[in-house]
Order: C-alpha cells, then structure tokens, then sequence
C-alpha cells in the first residue's frame, strides 16, 4: 500500500439471518490488502446464524430484538452499537428492517446494501419471481448507497445474471447469491477507498467551484484551479493539488483570512489544514481531502469565501441575487 493509504475502515454488518454475504465480507476482509475489516455484526434477531459464525470468527457482535420496541429506539440502541466499535461504514447484509429517516441521513454516503436485483427493477420483496414472470432475460444484484427511499440510493455495483429457461425463483436465488458474494466485498472495497481516490476528490471539488458564479476551470503548472470572472481576467480563487511537491496531502488550496489565520490553522489542526509549498507563502492555505471524516460543507464554504475574496462586483451581484431566493 502507498505510503498515505489509510487506516482500514471499520465496517459494522447487519443481518437478520444467514448471512452469507456478511461471511463473503468478512472472508475477505481477511486478505492482506483488504482495505476495510468488519469491526461489529449486530442483527435484530438474537437467533440469526450470521451471529453465531462471526462469534466464531471471533469478531464483536450486538443482538437486539426489536419485538416491543419503537422503530427510533431499536434503531438507537443498533447504532449506538456500531458507534462503540468505532464503525465508520454500516452494510446491510440481508437485515429485514427499514430504518428511520434520521438514521439513515446520519449515515449518508457511509450505509450500503446489497439487494437482488438489476436495480432500479423490482425494489421490495420477491425479486426473482418478479423478473422470471416478466419474462426477463437477466436477474441480478445491485448495492446501492442507502437513502430514504427503499432500495432507491446510487447504485454503486451490479452483477447481471442470466435467467435460463424452467428458471424458478430458488434456482435463481441460488445462482444469483454466487454474483452477491462477489460483488459486495468489491464494492464496499471500492466505496471504502474513494475518499482517498484523487479522482474522486477532484470531482467533487470541481463540483462545488464551478457551482459558484462566473467560474471556470483553468490548469495550473499542471494542477486543476478555478477562477472567477471572465477567460480573460478572470482570478484563481482555487488549486487542487495532488500530492504536489513531496506532500502526501491531496487537498484544496484556498485564500484564507490571512497568514495569521493560516498558521494558527495549520498549528492547531494539522490533520486537517498544511502551509502548501510555495503557494503558502502568498497566502494559500491547504485544506487536506485525504483523510477520514472530511466535513464536505466546510469545504464548501471555504471556497465560497476564498472566491468571495478574489470575485468581480459583477459576480458578486450575482451570488446576492441568488442568495435571495
Ligand atoms: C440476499 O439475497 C441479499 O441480496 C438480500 O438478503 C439476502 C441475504 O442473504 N438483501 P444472506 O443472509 O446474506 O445469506
């Protein structure tokens, strides 16, 4: 692994029986380079088969019936579960409940499921039956980013499988949860390690600046920057700076208030902030993206204000026009 990879990311799993895709997750969770391990296996069901194998794999589990409780309150006790062993992801793996608005939002982007189907067909139950009457000519899995709406979040990964002629649901089932296996442990992988991915860093940067009025990106001695005002005079306002002069940082540089506030910033916070080589010196302060727990909305503003610091009147006119609706 590169010298700035993270630390594993701690994943509780939760099921309401077998737990066949938990085991596929946490086998692999067992390899060298996996780059998550499965820190907690928590059910609703204090019988559920998947908590007796990740006992015996030695790994923490929570049981939790959710007979006689409130919706909110079982899914407190679930969470606060995953909170104790330090989770920073939640999959769901078979777990036959539907959860509250607030957890889910709480979870945003951090909660994955694995659902049988070639989403967005066939959300809900019977799956497989659904798509053999159809007269189908695949089935298959999908995982998706949890969200409020059943079964509707990103789809992050599928596997297509065929449906053969006197296909019956079980028959399916059976092949499908061959692709299931497959396809969690890769997606979790690869959602797990994209917020150390450059690429999709500088996605979501460019997002949030060119979102700013009169901007445009312009390359930089080779990094990504964006500016404000017209092609022609228009000013930086922003860099992206991919491990550029010997950091392992990726992150945004900015204008901040001053160099006061940059290194009180960069003393205070050094996890979060670094004085960029060169461009530091003129004021630009490193906001690093390749660590956990990036506050995105932070982000946001700070490049709301850096473009605030370096914006035309003209564009500025525009962002208040805007801001009044
Ligand atoms: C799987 O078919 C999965 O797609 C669905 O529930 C089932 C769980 O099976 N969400 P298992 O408990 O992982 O064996």
């Amino acid at each position: 692994m590169p010298e700035t990879a993270p630390q594993r990311a701690r994943i509780a799993v939760f099921v309401s029986g077998r737990g066949s895709n938990m085991a596929a997750l946490l086998y692999t969770s067992r390899l060298d380079d996996a780059p998550y391990e499965i820190a907690l296996v928590a059910s609703n069901d204090p019988g559920a088969e998947a908590l007796a194998l990740a006992e015996a794999e030695g790994i923490a589990t929570f049981a939790l019936s959710h007979k006689g409780m409130t919706r909110e309150a079982h899914d407190a006790a679930m969470e606060d579960a995953a909170r104790k062993v330090g989770a920073d992801h939640i999959a769901l793996a078979g777990y036959m409940r539907i959860l509250t608005p607030d957890f889910v939002k709480r979870w945003e982007g951090r909660m994955l499921n694995i659902h049988p189907s070639l989403l967005p067909k066939y959300t809900g139950l019977d799956t497989h039956a659904r798509a053999i009457a159809a007269g189908d000519t695949h089935g298959g899995v999908s995982v998706h980013l949890v969200t409020e709406d059943l079964d509707a979040g990103e789809v992050l990964g599928q596997i297509a499988v065929a449906i053969r002629p006197n296909e019956t649901a079980e028959s399916l089932a059976e092949r499908v949860r061959f692709a299931e296996h497959q396809l969690y442990p890769r997606v979790l992988a690869r959602h797990v390690a994209r917020p150390y991915d450059a690429g999709w860093l500088l996605d979501r940067v460019r997002d949030l600046a060119l979102a700013l009025p009169q901007t445009h990106e312009r390359e930089s001695h080779g990094s990504p920057g964006w500016r404000v005002g017209t092609e022609k005079s228009g000013k930086y306002f922003a860099y992206f700076s991919d491990q550029h002069h010997g950091t392992p940082h990726i992150s945004l540089l900015v204008k901040c208030g001053g160099m006061d506030e940059l290194e009180a910033l960069v003393e205070d916070q050094p996890h979060a902030y670094h004085k960029p080589a060169y461009y530091g010196a003129s004021g630009w302060l490193g906001v690093i993206l390749n660590r956990p727990g990036v506050d995105w909305d932070a982000v946001a503003e700070r490049l709301h204000r850096s473009w605030q610091a370096v914006a035309p009147k003209s564009a500025m006119r525009s962002m208040d026009a805007a801001d009044q609706f």
